[in-house]
C-alpha cells in the first residue's frame, strides 16, 4: 500500500493537550462534592488482623466514613476471565476476611472532605495483629519449589536423551529478582453513582475490561456503568486489569452517595499494586561441536500472591526462537507472602528470553564460537513450535545491520581483552522477540457537516500514541488534514477495544477504524448520489473519496462537508468491526530484533555504565516511526534498570518491602543514558492485517537486558546468572 501518512513519522496529535495542562488525567479529576479515599496498609505480610483502632482518627478533621472488614458492603467476586473480559488483578475482594496475605494488604479505606485529611486520618489508625510465623519473602530466598503447572509444559523430540548424548552442553541457573513498574501517574479511581449507574475515571490500560468487572463485582447491569481513561501516565502492565482499590472506591462513593477519589501514595502502588514476579530459571542446552542446537530445556518458577494465581509464563518464546528438534519447557508457580505480581512489560518473556539469550551466550563460549555466530548457526525460517512459516521474518537483516552499526566485526572474543584507557569495554548481543497478537474489535466513525472526522474506539492511549495512529489511518483513507480530526478513547461505552496491552492496540484497532471509516464513506456517497445530492443520480461506485472530497470520473470534486450542508445532514455515521480471520492457521506471527550494547566496566572506582546500545527491530510496518521507536528506546531504558539496579528488597525475616519508594528502588535516570541507536525495518506484514503493523511496545525490552549481561561478561570475565549486576557482584 502506498501511502502518504502512514509510516511516516507524525507528531503527536495529543501533543498539544499534553503540554498545556489539558489532558486530563485521572488524578487531575474533580466531581462536585467529591471525597478523597487513603488505604490504610497492613504492616505485616503474614497473620490476622484482630483489632482496629479507628477512634482517633474518626475524630480528626473531615475524616466522613472509614471503612474495613466489619463496615463495607456485601459484593461479588469477579469470576476473572479473559475469555469473558471481567479480568481482575486480584480476585480477593478488599476486606473479605481478616486474614493478612502480603505486606500493604489494606485493611482500611479512610474517606475524608480532602486528600490531607484523609491521608492524616488513616497515618492514625492504629491496628492489632497476630503475626504468624514462616513467611515467604521471595522465591529467591526459599528453597521451596512451587507447584507444577501443567498448562504451561512443552515437550517436542526427546530433550533429555539428545542432552546427554551431546558433545558440548552448559547447564546453569538464573535469578531474576522482582521489579517495580514504577509508572509515573499513581493507581488512581474516581468513582461516581449517578442514579444507580456507576462512572468511574481509573488510570486504566482496559476500560472494557474494568467495566465488566466492576458490573459483576456490583451485581450491576453492563449499561449501568462506565469506565473512563483519557489519558494514563504509563502503565507496563500494572494497569491493564483492576486493583481492590477500585472497588473498595466505587463501594465507599455508593455507601457515601458522593463521588470518591483515591489516589496511591507511590509505597502503597509498590507493594500493592503489581510487579514483575522474582523468577528462577533453569537452562540446560546443548549442542554439536559446530553450533547446531541439540537439546534446549527450560524450566522456570515464578512467584504469585497467596490470594491471586498470576502466572508469568517464562518459557513462552523458547520453543519458536530457534531451530532445535528437542525442547522442553516446564514451569512452577510459589506462593508468597507479598503484593499479586501482574504483567509487566512483554510479561513473561522479558525474563524468559533474558535466561535462554545469556545460556546462548555461555554455550557460545563453551563451543569458543562467536555468540552472534551461535545465532545465525540455528536461525529458523518457520516456527518450530507451530510448524507454520513466519508471516514475515528479517531477524537476518536485523542481525546484519546492528552487527555492522555497532562495529561487532571489531570484537575481541577474550574476555577483559578489549580496553580503553582505565576501562574495560565489553561487547554483547542478544536476539529479542514479542509475539504479534490480535483481537477483535468494533469502531465508529462520523463524518461531519464541518469537515470534521471523528473516530471513536473503547481501547486507550497508554501514551504509547494510539490517538496519533487512529488520526493517521483517518488522514491516509480520507485525505483530511489531521487537524480536522478528532479521536476518542478510552470510554468503556465506545464501540468495545482491546486492551492496551500485548503490544496489540495498532494491529487491532485499525482495521476495525478502517472498516467504520468505508462504512461511514458509503453512507456519504448513497447520500452524495440520492435525491438533492451533489452527484446525484450518480453511480456511488465510481465516486471516490480524496483529500476531503468526492470525486467522480470526470474529476468533479465536492468536499463532504458540503455534500452535508447541502443535505441539511449534521454527519454520516459508519460502524465496523474487524477480527483476526483464519490467517493463524497459515502463519505464525512474532517480531524479531537484535540488541548490541557495549558496556565500561572501571575497576579501579568500580563504575559499570552501559556506554552504547545498537538495536535492529522488526515489527512489520512502524505507522509511525517516531512513536515505534520511542517505545524501543524507552524499553532500553528500562532494560537497563533490570540489568543493572531494579529490585525489590522484601526482608526475608518478615517478607515486608524494604525500598518502596524512588530513593531506594533505583530506576535509571538521564546521567545513566547511554547513546541509543535504533533500527526499525520495514517490512510490512500484510498477513497479520491491512496495514502490514505487528505492533511495537515490548520487544525492545526483550533481550536487553540479556546483552547487558554478556557484555559485562566480556568486559570483566564474570558470569552473573542473578539480575540485577549490582556492583558489589562485579567487584
Ligand atoms: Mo503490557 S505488560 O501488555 O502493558
Amino acid at each position: 500500500m502506498d501511502t502518504t501518512i502512514i509510516g511516516h513519522r507524525t507528531p503527536r496529535v495529543d501533543g498539544e493537550h499534553k503540554l498545556t495542562g489539558k489532558a486530563d488525567y485521572t488524578v487531575d479529576w474533580q466531581a462536585d462534592g467529591m471525597l478523597h479515599g487513603y488505604p490504610v496498609p497492613a504492616s505485616i505480610a503474614h497473620g490476622v488482623l484482630e483489632t482496629l483502632h479507628l477512634e482517633q482518627a474518626r475524630a480528626m478533621p473531615g475524616v466522613v466514613d472509614i471503612f474495613h472488614h466489619d463496615h463495607f458492603p456485601e459484593l461479588y467476586r469477579s469470576p476473572s476471565s479473559a475469555a469473558h473480559q471481567d479480568q481482575v488483578s486480584e480476585v480477593r475482594l478488599p476486606f473479605e476476611d481478616e486474614r493478612i496475605y502480603y505486606d500493604g494488604q489494606y485493611v482500611a479505606l479512610v474517606v475524608a472532605e480532602s486528600f490531607e485529611q484523609a491521608r492524616a486520618a488513616a497515618h492514625a489508625v492504629r491496628a492489632d495483629y497476630r503475626q504468624e510465623p514462616g513467611a515467604v519473602a521471595s522465591l529467591l530466598d526459599t528453597e521451596q519449589e512451587g507447584r507444577l503447572l501443567e498448562s504451561e509444559g512443552v515437550c517436542r523430540g526427546d530433550p533429555d536423551t539428545a542432552f546427554d548424548q551431546a558433545p558440548v552442553k552448559i547447564d546453569h541457573t538464573y535469578h531474576i529478582a522482582a521489579e517495580s513498574h514504577m509508572q509515573m501517574e499513581m493507581h488512581a479511581t474516581l468513582a461516581e453513582w449517578r442514579d444507580g449507574r456507576l462512572i468511574v475515571h481509573e488510570s486504566s490500560q482496559g476500560v472494557v475490561y474494568q467495566h465488566k468487572a466492576l458490573a459483576r463485582i456490583f451485581g450491576l447491569p453492563d449499561e449501568q456503568v462506565e469506565v473512563v481513561s483519557h489519558y494514563i501516565g504509563s502503565g507496563f502492565g500494572n494497569k491493564l486489569f483492576m486493583w481492590p482499590h477500585a472497588v473498595a472506591t466505587a463501594a465507599a462513593s455508593q455507601m457515601l452517595g458522593r463521588p470518591v477519589k483515591t489516589v496511591l501514595p507511590r509505597q502503597q502502588d509498590m507493594e500493592s499494586g503489581g510487579n514483575r514476579p522474582a523468577s528462577r530459571q533453569r537452562l540446560r542446552l546443548a549442542a554439536e561441536r559446530d553450533g547446531r542446537l541439540l537439546s534446549m530445556r527450560h524450566d522456570s518458577t515464578t512467584e504469585t500472591s497467596f490470594v491471586h494465581a498470576y502466572v508469568d509464563s517464562l518459557g513462552s518464546a523458547t520453543p519458536s526462537l530457534y531451530a532445535c528438534d528437542n525442547v522442553t519447557i516446564s514451569q512452577r508457580l510459589l506462593e508468597v507472602h507479598h503484593g499479586t505480581p501482574c504483567p509487566m512489560r512483554a510479561p513473561g518473556e522479558t525474563s524468559g528470553i533474558h535466561a535462554l539469550e545469556t545460556a546462548l551466550d555461555e554455550l557460545a563460549n563453551a563451543l569458543e564460537m562467536d555468540p552472534l555466530e551461535l545465532r545465525r548457526r540455528n536461525y529458523n525460517r518457520s516456527d518450530p513450535a507451530k510448524d507454520l512459516p513466519w508471516s514475515s521474518k528479517h531477524l537476518d537483516t536485523c542481525y546484519d545491520n546492528a552487527a555492522r552499526r555497532f562495529g561487532w566485526q571489531h570484537r575481541d572474543p577474550t574476555p577483559c581483552a578489549m580496553r580503553d584507557g582505565d576501562e574495560f569495554l565489553g561487547w554483547g548481543m542478544a536476539t529479542a522477540s514479542w509475539g504479534a497478537m490480535r483481537m477483535s474489535c468494533a469502531a465508529r466513525v462520523e463524518l461531519r457537516a464541518d469537515g470534521s472526522v471523528m473516530a471513536a474506539c473503547g481501547t486507550q492511549d497508554i501514551g504509547t500514541g494510539t490517538y496519533t495512529v487512529v488520526a493517521q489511518t483517518v488522514a491516509e483513507l480520507t485525505g483530511v488534514a489531521l487537524e480536522n480530526i478528532e479521536v476518542r478513547l478510552g470510554e468503556s461505552t465506545l464501540p468495545a477495544g482491546p486492551l492496551s496491552g500485548g503490544s496489540m492496540v495498532t494491529a487491532t484497532t485499525l482495521p476495525a477504524v478502517a472498516a467504520a471509516l468505508r462504512d461511514a464513506i458509503d453512507a456519504l456517497k448513497e447520500a452524495a448520489t440520492g435525491e438533492g445530492g451533489a452527484f446525484e443520480g450518480s453511480d456511488p461506485q465510481r465516486l471516490e473519496i480524496q483529500a476531503g472530497a468526492l470525486v467522480d470520473q470526470q474529476g468533479t470534486r465536492v468536499g463532504f462537508a458540503e455534500i452535508l450542508t447541502t443535505l441539511k445532514l449534521g454527519s454520516v455515521n459508519g460502524e465496523g468491526q474487524a477480527a483476526p480471520g483464519d490467517e493463524k492457521r497459515q502463519y505464525s506471527f512474532r517480531s524479531f530484533g537484535a540488541h548490541f550494547v557495549e558496556v565500561r566496566w572501571d575497576p579501579g572506582i568500580s563504575r559499570l555504565r552501559v556506554s552504547r546500545v545498537v538495536s535492529s527491530i522488526d515489527i512489520g510496518r512502524a505507522i509511525n516511526p517516531a512513536a515505534a521507536r520511542n517505545q524501543v528506546e524507552g524499553s532500553i531504558v528500562m532494560g537497563l534498570g533490570m540489568a543493572l539496579t531494579e529490585k525489590l528488597d522484601y526482608d526475608p525475616r518478615d517478607a515486608r518491602l524494604i525500598n518502596n519508594n524512588y530513593t531506594d528502588y533505583i530506576v535509571p535516570c538521564h546521567a545513566d543514558m547511554p547513546d541509543i541507536d535504533v533500527e526499525l525495518l520495514d517490512n510490512p506484514d500484510y498477513a497479520f492485517n491491512e496495514f502490514g503493523a505487528r505492533g511495537v511496545g515490548e520487544i525492545g525490552l526483550t533481550g536487553i537486558a540479556a546483552a547487558i549481561g554478556n557484555a559485562v561478561y566480556h568486559a570483566t570475565g564474570k558470569r552473573i546468572r542473578d539480575l540485577p549486576i549490582t556492583l558489589d557482584k562485579v567487584m
